[in-house]
């Protein structure tokens, strides 16, 4: 039944509201029967319905029904794909529905702020435009089947490490440029209906009694309608959480926050207006819900189709020397790895689900290839991280009598997981070591990585190829197979920086503070607008990956060569050719370098991408729309567009930009007014008092070197009159104060006022 909210609101009594201020219990919400309300349902997500039957807990310990398990977030960003992100969201989205469950608890958008977060499986990237278009794909896919999904954690929550209280202190820009615009993104492009605020205070507040992030920001600036949620157990006050515009608080706790709200509302320290507002929202949520009561019969068989997709498009090639991969199926090949047979496919904690229809490494090979030419060795044991030296023996054997040597290893679950953070880039020793030994043994040695997260690779130079699957979901199994033989062209590109060294990442310093808060001191410096603004070389650069055909790009074209605020986007376009004998997908990025002259500004943004398919010799035209160019001003609060020249580069990676076009901006940041600290260099080519500058610059100088001219003399105050303060002009006798006074009313056009 649709209900007629406000009727409805003028009907409820305080306590009556209050209870649909907090759940039921672990995954539901309270019924209230005098208005035929009825509780619903939510559950993890994000890569896979997590519904538990039996005893429900936080951290996935208890088994769960079965499911389809997707990719999670490193994998399906990978694919920087938002057709397969529609798909996979709509694909959760049906066998939501058949659970009866009518939110996802996904996705999860946060930035990657450090490699070593311990959540960054679950999370899509270190850009928010790629995060942000990819999540918002997702999001549509799953509410057009009548389910809502649930972006989250809101807001800079990219740690684990005291997680529920730490305070985030971020500066405004960089919460506007990074930590918000992703979820800004997902919100204004695809409407979710419901939303999750985070554990962690943000600059000294708590993201679930934050006012500013949950009612200034999301609803006033960015129109959202939807639902506020808590993060599970993440109220702190619950009152002034209800005053901020944290609407739901999840799981209920046996109603002590309902009292605490009606406690609030009685002594007049709470309005009754703040808590029909979340009430308002939660009755909205109810109608969309009751609209799209309709049922779904999810195909298993269909979405494990695409489970195996999305695990091979978020592949990522990142090394083939001697192409020694696609292999060819007439080889012996030596199975290494006990990641093979029991693979890591998923990360820990909420997430975790109890996978539907598991294709396995090896059972997958053994479809490809006859079992007579795979041998196999665990090669170490994934509860020990140290070596095991008669391991490493059988594998070795194995690996000299084979033609290849195929090595599964990454990380364990105790090396990455939601609830801790990592402590290093390190894969376990045990796998680093199994790796060398055998690629002494083997020189025709390939690495399958099953991680979440980035790793150093100590033993690169010693393998010829590294596939990284991440963590691939149910499928994953089958997608390195294919890949490995050729069935299928990797067409993956990370969308996060792999560091050469921990040390290097721009963060490192900061991560993960102390025990009670984080700067994130870097600022906008995230991923690779440090490591290509600062010239630091990764082992792997954001938006790399290779693929067994060769692309060459050309002909880029920008849609017009001057922009300003109002006119029609931007778009870029370049020729997209497959140059070599396979078909293939290649990942045109468009990046931008702004002018930097109004504020500081990383060397490379990403501004649009889009993958496109070719058959062998095909050239196809790709048009890109440029997203936005804006930044955030803190000085005036609000999103400005530098003037100046614009560099745009198009090309395959972060690191690779052949294409280099130029747009002219007119910018949208006002003259501040002229005042007394002016500097000369800024008057030079004013069209009323130029001349003037450019005279008084020149008798500044005669009368500084008193007619001396050497090249020292002559460079420093060339320099220095640039920067030279009007003020200075008249203490040493250059600009009288009544001609100071009146140059100031002629450059802020007052003087016909003056004259009158
Ligand atoms: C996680 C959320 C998850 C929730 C419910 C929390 O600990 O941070 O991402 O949705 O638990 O399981």
């Amino acid at each position: 039944m649709i209900l007629e909210i406000e009727k409805v609101l003028q009907e409820m009594t305080l306590e009556e509201k209050a209870s649909l201020c907090s759940g039921l219990g672990y995954w539901d919400t309270k019924p209230l029967e005098r208005f035929q309300i009825e509780s619903f349902v939510m559950t993890d997500g994000p890569n896979g319905v997590r519904m538990q039957e039996g005893t429900n807990d936080r951290f996935g310990l208890n088994e769960s029904a079965k499911a389809t398990c997707f990719p999670t977030g490193s994998c399906l960003a990978s694919s920087w794909d938002t057709d397969l992100l529609y798909q996979v969201g709509a694909a959760i989205g049906r066998e939501a529905k058949a659970k009866n469950v009518s939110l996802v608890l996904g996705p999860a958008v946060n930035m990657k702020r450090s490699p070593l977060c311990g959540r960054n499986f679950e999370y899509l990237s270190e850009d928010p435009l790629l995060a942000g278009k990819l999540g918002a794909a997702y999001v549509k896919g799953m509410q057009k089947q009548g389910v809502g999904a649930t972006p989250k954690h809101f807001a800079a929550n990219n740690q684990e490490r005291f997680r529920q209280t730490i305070d985030s202190r971020v500066d405004e820009r960089t919460l506007r440029e990074i930590y918000l615009r992703v979820f800004e993104i997902v919100v204004k492009e695809s409407a979710p209906w419901m939303l999750m605020s985070s554990y962690n205070q943000i600059n000294g507040c708590f993201a679930s009694q934050n006012r500013k992030l949950l009612t200034d920001i999301l609803r006033k600036d960015w129109g959202y309608q939807g639902l506020v949620v808590t993060d599970w157990y993440g109220t702190n006050v619950r009152p002034l959480g209800v005053a901020a515009g944290q609407d739901l608080e999840m799981p209920g706790n046996g109603g002590i926050s309902d009292r605490e709200i009606i406690e609030a509302v009685q002594a007049g320290e709470l309005s009754e207006d703040a808590v029909d507002e979340c009430v308002r929202h939660f009755l909205m949520l109810y109608n969309t819900l009751q609209k799209e009561d309709t049922q779904v019969k999810p195909d298993y068989e269909e979405n494990h189709r695409i489970a195996v997709k999305a695990a091979a498009e978020g592949s990522v090639l990142l090394k083939n020397e001697d192409k020694i991969l696609p292999l060819s199926e007439n080889k012996k090949i030596a199975v290494i790895g006990s990641f093979a047979k029991k693979p890591r496919y998923q990360g820990g904690g909420s997430s975790h689900l109890n996978a539907n229809h598991m294709d396995y490494p090896w059972d997958q090979l053994t479809q490809i290839v006859s079992k007579e030419q795979l041998t196999y060795a665990a090669g170490y044991d994934p509860e020990v991280n140290e070596p095991v030296e008669e391991l490493i023996e059988e594998a070795k054997n194995i690996a000299e009598a084979a033609d290849v040597a195929v090595i599964f290893c990454g990380l364990t679950d105790n090396f990455e997981s939601e609830g801790f953070d990592r402590e290093t880039l390190s894969m376990p020793e045990s796998h680093n070591a199994l790796i060398r030994a055998v690629a002494k043994a083997n020189p025709n040695t390939v690495v399958v990585l099953e991680n979440g997260s980035p790793v150093t690779m100590p033993w690169l130079g010693e393998v010829k190829a590294v596939l990284e699957s991440y963590l691939g979901g149910e499928a994953a199994g089958s997608a390195a197979a294919d890949i490995l033989f050729g069935r299928v062209n990797p067409s993956g590109k990370l969308a996060e920086t792999f560091p050469a060294r921990l040390e290097d990442n721009p963060s490192y310093l900061n991560f993960p503070g102390c025990s009670s808060y984080v700067e994130y001191r870097e600022g906008i410096f995230i991923g690779y607008r440090y490591y290509a603004s600062a010239d630091v070389k990764p082992l792997f650069p954001f938006g790399y990956g290779l693929s067994y055909t060769t692309f060459s790009l050309s002909d880029g074209a920008v849609s017009a060569a001057a922009y300003k605020r109002g006119d029609q986007p931007v778009t870029v376009s370049c020729k997209v050719k497959n140059t070599g004998s396979r078909a293939g997908k290649e990942v045109v990025q468009v990046y931008v370098k702004a002018p930097g002259t109004e504020a500081v500004r990383p060397k490379l943004e990403l501004k649009g991408f889009t993958k496109v398919f070719l058959e062998p010799g095909e050239e196809k035209q790709v048009e890109i729309p440029l997203f936005d160019l804006d930044y955030w001003n803190p000085d005036l609060s609000s999103w400005e567009l530098e003037g100046g020249a614009y560099e745009i580069r198009i090309g395959n990676s972060s690191e690779n930009l052949p294409l280099k076009l130029e747009l002219q901006v007119t910018g949208t940041v006002k003259r501040k007014t002229y005042d007394h600290n002016t500097m000369l260099g800024e008057l030079l080519e004013h069209e009323k008092v130029g001349e003037w500058a450019k005279d008084t610059r020149r008798a500044f100088t005669i009368e500084m070197t008193g007619g001396i001219e050497n090249t020292h003399t002559k460079l420093l105050l060339e320099k220095s009159t640039l920067e030279l303060p009007l003020l200075v002009l008249r203490n040493t006798g250059f600009l009288p104060p009544e001609k100071l006074k009146t140059l100031l009313e002629v450059l802020n056009g007052q003087e016909e006022r003056t004259q009158e």
